[in-house]
């Protein structure tokens, strides 16, 4: 197949999460690990469905001149193969939910009320506010109650994005369809000659894996870790923007798609079948200093990535996720997913491409990554813990200055990959096992991956806001590892407010945990 190995059922046995792969090699070389009959889509598309856009959600202004926003939180039911349904939650929607968009400097407010069966949260990842806003396992929202939170957007323009954040819950409440993007815009992005008009030549791509039945079912069997399942789910159907086997037709020569891993715990690796170069713009945060040209970008989950794509008339290409080189050795690679290979979506061009300038050369003045102070704050992930603990409503992890820069050097030192994320904060990766950063781990990030035997270190800039009382979060944010605790919490707080954080127990937290 495709000038692969061919792979081979070898009988596993007395396999545990933490314990030694013993694989048999069928021809006296080392063989592929078989978990299930094979996760990759390759081969299986037909590109038949239109890619769905999510709308733009239009805000109302309210007496306050805030721009306000309505997620309506319910149950429903999808079409993703054809001729069959799908029981999925959505945000007005049954998948899914609109596209929020805001500019840096406007006052925001969001109505989430939740008609959902239980208890969930709402998280806007990598948005800078505080503590209380941010939507963590500290702000339950019950069933029919509705939630307002209410900020000033005060970031460099950036793909963010929401999804649910309930603690031991998050990894189903994404997976049955609860997110959806937040873009922020700002003049200086505005400025630049990039491709902009949204769902033409500015493209969301939200990237899902799914394990979804013939009869439409959702598989939801291996949400949690263990056996065999040492990252969570990992599903061979791919949903773009919840759509299932999709095209995009293009109608200019350049195109931006803003990618997001909305997935629990797939890994991709990103680029196209034809192995064409692109530009990545931004990361998690915002803008690169310069476009970053390259064929393969890694994406791991809860990380965004802008790439700008150029199309020649008449072009069909496939957006192909190639095996993810996950740094873990062979048989963990194949456990976490590090052999599968999925088509993600086709792009069409047109006959005639409405032209498009040329890239700049530069995006942004970037300073240099700020200077930690302090001394490092190190964690080092085990599985499934950080420094050996598991998240704790009630405990505090750590204590920071509210505007500080800290060094934090994350350690996996284990056989499972993870990821790192960080509220409350944006970081630049200092280094890599000592090493500099390769291309897409530059710029501002909130999300970086960690391989097996990796030592990352981050340069992280918190947030200005002061709360002795609310803490923020950091997790992997592989779903099923940050459900079964791999999470820890922080404040941050003025001088003046440190006297108000007694011990490492928080005071009045509103736990409502479990
Ligand atoms: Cu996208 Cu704490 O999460
Ligand atoms: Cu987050
Ligand atoms: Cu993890």
């Amino acid at each position: 197949m495709n000038g692969q190995h061919p792979r081979r059922r070898a009988v596993l046995k007395g396999l545990a999460a933490t314990g030694i792969v013993l694989v048999a090699p069928a021809a006296g070389f080392a063989g592929w690990v078989w978990v299930d009959s094979g996760r990759s889509n390759t081969g299986t598309l037909s590109f038949r469905n239109r890619l769905r856009i999510p709308p733009l959600l239009d805000p109302a202004t309210d007496r306050d001149g805030r721009r306000r926003f309505r997620l309506d939180l319910r149950e429903g039911s999808t079409e993703f193969l054809p001729g069959t349904r799908t029981d999925t939650w959505g945000a007005n929607g049954t998948y899914l939910g609109p596209t929020l968009r805001a500019r840096r400097g406007d006052r925001v407010a969001v109505d989430v009320s939740n008609h959902l069966p239980e208890r969930t949260t709402m998280h806007w990842h990598g948005m800078h506010l505080p503590a209380e806003m941010d939507g963590g396992p500290h702000q339950p929202i019950e069933r029919d109650a509705t939630w307002q939170p209410s900020w000033t957007v005060d970031q460099p323009a950036a793909t963010l994005w929401y999804h649910p954040h309930l603690h031991r819950a998050t990894a189903k409440h994404v997976y049955r369809g609860v997110a959806g993007l937040f873009l922020v815009d700002d003049p200086v992005t505005d400025a630049l000659p990039l491709p902009g008009r949204y769902g033409v030549d500015d493209v969301p791509l939200i990237v899902q894996d799914k394990k979804i039945a013939d009869d439409g079912s959702l598989d939801e069997s291996t949400l949690a870790f263990g056996g065999l399942t040492v990252t969570g789910l990992l599903g061979d159907r791919i949903l773009v923007n919840g759509t299932y086997d999709p095209r995009f037709e293009v109608t200019t020569e350049l195109v931006r798609f803003r990618l997001l891993n909305g997935s629990n715990a797939r890994i991709y690796h990103v680029g196209f079948t034809d192995d064409r170069e692109f530009a990545l713009v931004a990361v998690d945060s915002g803008l690169l200093g310069a476009p970053e040209r390259m064929n393969r970008l890694p994406l791991s989950p809860g990380e965004r990535a802008e790439i700008v794509v150029r199309f020649a008339p008449g072009d069909e290409v496939v957006m192909r996720s190639f095996p993810p080189p996950l740094g873990a050795t062979f048989a963990y690679e194949r456990l976490a997913g590090g052999d599968d290979e999925h088509d993600l979506v086709k792009f069409v061009a047109g006959r005639t491409l409405r032209p498009a300038p040329a890239l700049p050369g530069v995006l942004a003045e970037r300073a240099p990554a700020p200077t930690p102070t302090g001394d490092p704050f190190r964690l080092t992930m085990g599985d499934f813990t950080f420094n050996d603990r598991t998240m704790e409503m009630r405990r505090l992890d750590r204590v920071v200055g509210a505007g500080t820069v800290e060094r934090w050097e994350i350690v996996n030192d284990q056989s499972i990959p993870h990821n790192f994320h960080v509220h409350g904060a944006s970081f630049h990766v200092l280094d890599v096992d000592g090493r500099t950063p390769p291309a897409h781990l530059h710029g501002a990030k909130d999300t970086v991956y960690v391989a097996p035997g990796t030592t990352v270190t981050l340069a992280v800039s918190f947030l200005p806001w002061s709360d002795a009382r609310t803490p923020y979060m950091f997790h992997c944010h592989l779903l099923a590892h940050e459900d079964s605790g791999m999470m820890g919490q922080f404040v941050t707080v003025s001088d003046a407010d440190r006297a108000l954080v007694r011990s490492d127990r928080l005071p009045q937290v509103h736990d409502h945990g479990g």
